[in-house]
């Protein structure tokens, strides 16, 4: 496949990048320097000279908490930015998967959300990647819009991703206690989206890794006993005493309604996922 994948210097777009070229797929990775998806006649220029087959959307304005402050640029990159995608892909025919999140819930719902579930974003960021999502369906009918959460990998800067460094190094760390979710290792998301591109079924997914998710002290606890850190480093705190200017919910695990059925496996478990991960650090 010819395969372009947008954002390419954030974490999910190296994975995807990486996983692609080694399946054997000609990869053009953009960064927003060479295509800025809010900007409709870059992205029409660049489509329609590389013509991809598929292009997989890893670029987003990922900054929950700025985005309070910035909500244009939060709608520009997270809502025009897939609907020029949506759009383009549409007049080239070419295929389109696009990342959305576990944000677009509420985090009211103890269990796990799935596609029967009625998004209700609270905060700017999850606002402006549901608009995303409703944009990209108006506009082009065969994208599929991939959910999901949690997710940490290698280049990575959210909390999730430098807990290794951060232990590594000897520092003590406070984590979350009362608020849940699905990881997922940006390596196995990869896969997954890649698998979704040649499958080209539209459809909105729900990618985790398996093994029911988990809380973030006790991710950060697995991620003690995979890297040999020591968990006394490692405090529970509750999230409201974190004072952080956009909202979260306290719960957003994911379930798929459709993924096995569809015959794909499910991804690996969460647990195996943070051992592959600190192993390669
Ligand atoms: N990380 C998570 O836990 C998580 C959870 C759920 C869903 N997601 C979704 O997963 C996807 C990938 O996230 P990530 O963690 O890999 O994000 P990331 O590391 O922040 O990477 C996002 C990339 O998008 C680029 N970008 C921003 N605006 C752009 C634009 N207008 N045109 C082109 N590129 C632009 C950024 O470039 P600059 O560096 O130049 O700004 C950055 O390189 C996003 O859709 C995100 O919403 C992430």
């Amino acid at each position: 496949m010819k395969v372009l994948i947008t954002g390419s210097n954030g974490m999910v777009a190296r994975s995807t990048a990486a996983y692609c070229r080694s399946a054997g797929d000609e990869v053009i990775a953009l960064s927003r320097a060479d295509l800025d998806i809010a900007d409709i006649a870059s992205v029409r220029d660049g489509l329609t000279s590389i013509r991809p087959d598929t292009v997989i959307n890893c670029a987003a304005y990922t900054d929950v908490d700025g985005a309070e402050a910035n909500a244009s640029t939060s709608y520009s990159a997270n809502a025009d930015g897939p609907e020029n995608l949506a759009i383009v892909c549409r007049e080239i025919d070419a295929g389109l998967v696009t990342i959305s999140t576990d944000y677009v819930f509420d985090g009211s719902f103890a269990g796990y959300y799935d596609q029967r579930h009625t998004p209700e974003p609270n905060g700017v960021y999850a606002r402006s990647k549901l608009e995303g999502e409703l944009r990209v369906r108006a506009a082009n009918a065969r994208a599929i819009i991939v959910r999901s959460g949690w997710i940490f990998g290698h280049g990575g800067t959210n909390f999730l991703s430098v807990m290794p460094a951060l232990l590594r190094e000897g520092r003590a760390i406070t984590a979350i206690d009362d608020a849940w979710g699905t990881p997922t290792f940006a390596d196995d998301l990869a896969r997954r989206l890649r698998e979704l591109a040649e499958l080209d079924l539209p459809c909105t997914f729900h990618v985790t890794n398996s093994g029911g998710g988990t809380s973030y002290h006790g991710f950060a606890l697995e991620v003690c006993s995979a890297g040999g850190f020591d968990p006394s480093l490692v405090t529970p705190v509750a999230g409201s005493s974190l004072s952080r200017p956009a909202p979260r919910p306290r719960n957003s695990k994911l379930a798929c309604l459709f993924s096995e059925r569809f015959g794909l496996e499910p991804l690996p478990d969460w647990t195996d996922a943070v051992k592959r991960f600190c192993g390669s650090y």
